[in-house]
């Protein structure tokens, strides 16, 4: 935020310098239909002390296999949490809000959650489903690269789960700290904390000094009320020049699951060097590294997400699903600025018939707050306006939402785009659509999310450098009458629109909303 902060008004800069420990909000009068303004200013609303469940509001778990569910809830401590409706086997914890155990029962359970403090109670129903599914909502939480990328330690990704909690995230549905490349030894690195033996005697995977014991990192993790992820490929190598599990594939699945962790990323890359050569690549041939790793992982005891990461190749959207994908990179690596963001997002578009409960088009992390990729870090460079286009379009596309930052470092306004509930229900809405483009007039786009209570969550996109107007007719969104219309950043209704809603947009920004249908 460097560049912004050196126009910014004097209010910011004492935000930024205090953080949340001034506790200072910062908001500016509404403004209706309008989109925010160009200074780094905070929409999201701070929430209120009476209770209000966040967070996913279906959970899908298979039979037998141990649950972590961490009830999401903002509102004044203490609080107490109880459910009604659970299968045999499972219970909450009543401080905690956390839903442990394991379930043999088979079927969909409508739990009524509650959560009370001296301010009130909140009631919801969480819809859990014992079965095969998995990740029925996009994965929220954080991830190293962006931040440490190759200077990832043990003790920062506890940090992290430290932070992911201290900062209030995880009261927003955030779940997973998860660790990219760089936990396990490097093949000629010659500095001393990537180097040792690869595996032992058994074959199994042996981390790098950094990580001196996976098991304990992941119940650290755990015992934060957050879920643990880690990386590999299936090629001997990872990107970064690090063991991964080419042949041994069964016995890495084995030691996630021993160890405790729950979401794994698997990269294509030194596959390359053992994939079939000499002819044009098959997508058979694409698919294979990942039907061996999804039978090692669904042999194991536990539910791991598993991220394909394999850049787009042979349109992965198509397939990905097939090959026990719960999720799949359709794209490069993201980097900080505008080309890259706005490259990567709106060429999602046409991927949404591929997306839906359990199986999510991934287009790369999120890169807001301090990220570097290694040990020196910097503030996003992306203006305001950007980082709101980001977080709104990456909620519309149903994309998994891994914060890219150092969170031990985070500033208010980037703890106001990633805590805002509202911008969040449309990435964690159970009905799992994924927005379309549903116009594009000049440097103007709408993309359009049906959401499971038959509203309309819709952005309005500005990708050129002036400020432009853009309009969402009915026609295209379906929609006849008049309708409700309401601010998501700002979480204020605009008032009822007879079609079409339309807004000026600045440059590179949005305006997100959501369409309601008047109560009859
Ligand atoms: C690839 C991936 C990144 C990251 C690095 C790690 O580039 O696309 O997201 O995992 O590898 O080396």
């Amino acid at each position: 935020m460097t560049r912004e902060l050196k126009n910014q008004p004097a209010r910011l800069l004492i935000a930024v310098g205090l953080t949340l420990a001034c506790g200072v909000v910062l908001r500016r009068p509404a403004q209706a239909a309008d989109a925010p303004p160009a200074e780094a200013v905070i929409l999201t609303p701070r929430a209120g002390p009476q209770p209000r469940l966040n967070g996913a509001r279906v959970f899908g778990l298979r039979p037998g296999h141990p649950c972590l569910y961490t009830v999401a809830a903002t509102g004044e401590r203490p609080m107490t949490f109880s459910a009604e409706g659970l299968p045999a086997g499972l219970a909450l914890d009543p401080c905690s809000g956390r839903l442990t155990g394991a379930t043999t029962e088979r079927g969909m359970f409508n739990v009524r959650v509650q959560a009370r403090n001296i301010r009130g109670t909140a009631q919801r129903a969480l819809r859990l489903v014992v079965g095969d599914q998995i990740c029925l909502t996009p994965p929220m939480g954080w991830n190293s690269w962006n931040c440490f990328a190759g200077a990832v330690t043990a003790e920062k990704v506890k940090a992290a789960a430290d932070a992911m909690v201290a900062s209030g995230l995880i009261q927003h549905g955030w779940q997973y700290i998860n660790i990219d490349d760089f936990w396990q030894v490097h093949r000629d690195s010659t500095d001393p904390t990537l180097q040792g033996p690869h595996r032992d005697a058994q074959g199994r995977i042996l981390p790098n000094p950094r990580f001196p014991d996976m098991k304990e990192l992941a119940d650290y993790i755990h015992s934060r009320g957050l879920k643990a992820g880690l990386y590999s490929s299936p090629g001997p190598w990872t990107c970064g020049g690090c063991v991964a599990s080419w042949q041994h594939e069964l016995q890495d699945a084995q030691s996630y699951a021993a160890w405790g962790f729950d979401y794994l990323k698997y990269d294509w890359c030194s596959y390359d060097d053992v994939a079939p050569r000499g002819k044009k690549r098959t997508l058979d041939d694409l698919k294979k590294p990942y039907l061996v790793m999804r039978d090692a992982l669904r042999q194991q005891p536990r539910d791991i997400v598993f991220s394909l990461c394999q850049y787009g190749m042979g349109q992965v959207w198509e397939w990905g699903a097939a090959v026990g994908g719960h999720c799949w990179r359709t794209t490069g690596d993201i980097t900080d600025t505008w080309e890259s963001l706005s490259e990567i997002g709106f060429s999602q578009a046409g991927h949404e018939p591929f997306a839906g409960p359990g199986h999510w088009n991934d287009p790369d992390m999120l890169i807001v707050g301090l990220v570097g990729w290694g040990p020196q870090l910097h503030p996003t460079r992306l203006t305001p306006h950007e980082q709101y286009t980001h977080i709104s379009l990456w909620c519309l596309l149903s994309s998994p939402l891994l914060i890219g930052c150092d969170m031990t470092r985070l500033d208010e306004f980037t703890l106001g785009l990633l805590t805002n509930d509202e911008v969040l229900e449309v990435n964690q809405d159970p009905l799992g659509r994924q927005a379309a483009r549903v116009v594009q007039e000049g440097e103007g786009e709408v993309w359009a999310k049906d959401m499971e209570d038959g509203s309309k969550a819709v952005g309005l996109f500005n990708r050129g450098a002036q400020e432009t107007r853009v309009r969402a007719p009915w026609s295209v969104l379906g929609l006849q009458g008049k309708h409700k219309v309401r601010d998501l950043w700002r979480q204020r209704n605009l008032g009822e629109f007879d079609g079409p809603f339309e807004a000026s947009v600045p440059a590179h920004g949005v305006v997100l909303v959501r369409i309601f249908k008047l109560a009859s």
